[in-house]
This record gives structure tokens, sequence and C-alpha cells, in this order.
């Protein structure tokens, strides 16, 4: 594993919190998730074996926590709601328009590698639905509209990146 300096330092840090090791096996995924972007198998076996439990026990928690994925994504996440309040409210149409802007399929990277989009459960937000979140950001109440300004914003933000 090619982790960055600092990455290895907040999972060392990490360890010593928790009174038997293997229960930092959720920041150390986080950790490694925000460094390389997704949790391949090779991650989750350094994981165990940095832990000292089994790679099943690490792949478990992986595949149970959905915020979790064990593929590349695009340099945006965008997360599209679709439980009840949401889909009743449009989401689909919405998801429609975000993958059509970026000429995109669901749960692939765009073909500019600039965004994955992907269905999400509940996002807490149900009172303003359709709701999505570009990576930590939450847009709400909205429709096909606010679906390409937000698209536009991100094909900016890509530019001038
Ligand atoms: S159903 Fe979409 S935020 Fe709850």
């Amino acid at each position: 594993m090619n982790l960055k300096p600092e990455t290895i330092a907040l999972i060392e840090a990490a360890i010593p919190k928790y009174p038997e090791k293997q229960s930092a096996v959720m920041p150390l995924l986080h950790a490694i998730q925000k460094d390389i972007g997704f949790l391949s198998n090779e991650a989750a076996e350094w994981v165990a074996n940095k832990l000292g439990i089994e790679p099943i026990n690490v792949l478990s928690v992986i595949t149970f926590y959905p915020f979790f994925r064990q593929h590349k994504i695009g340099k945006r996440h965008i997360r599209v709601c679709r439980t009840l309040a949401c889909a009743m409210a449009g989401a689909s149409k919405v998801c429609d328009k975000m993958l059509s802007e970026f000429d995109a399929e669901l749960n692939g990277v765009s073909p500019d590698g600039e965004v994955t989009v992907e269905f999400a459960e509940c996002l807490a937000s149900c009172g303003s639905a359709p709701v999505m979140l570009v990576d930590d950001e939450l847009y709400e109440n909205l429709d096909s509209a606010k679906a390409t300004d937000i698209c536009n914003k991100i094909k900016a933000e890509a530019k001038n990146a």
C-alpha cells in the first residue's frame, strides 16, 4: 500500500485510542479511502494485517456501509437520494439530468473523469426532497433547472482546477 505519510500518521494515532485495536477499523478505512479514493482488496488486507484480524472482517465492514466504496470514482462524487420522499419528489429526473449533463452512466466514471453519479439512500433531509450530495455538500429542493445549475458549477470548477 502506497499511503501518504499523513495518512500513516493518522492511522498510527487512531489505533491507540481504542481499547481493542480491531475497533479502529472504521477510522482506518475512512483514512485510506480519503487518501486513495476507494478501498481495494489490498487495502482490506493491509488493514486486517495492521489490526490483527482476518481480511473478511474488514471486508464485511466495507460492504455493509454504503459510504465505503470498492471502486474508483470520478473527481466529484454525486449521490442522489432515491428513498421515498425524494423518489416521490422527482429524484430520478434529477439523477437523469446529472447523468446526461456529464454523459455518464449510473455508478460509472464520466468520460472526462470528472464525476461519478450514484443513487444513495435517505440523506436525512426528507423535508427538502429531492436532495443530493456533491462530495460533502448537500443540495436541496432540486429540480431539473437546479440540477443543470449544479452541473454548470461543477464544470466551471473543473475548468478552473
Ligand atoms: S428520502 Fe431523501 S433525504 Fe430522506
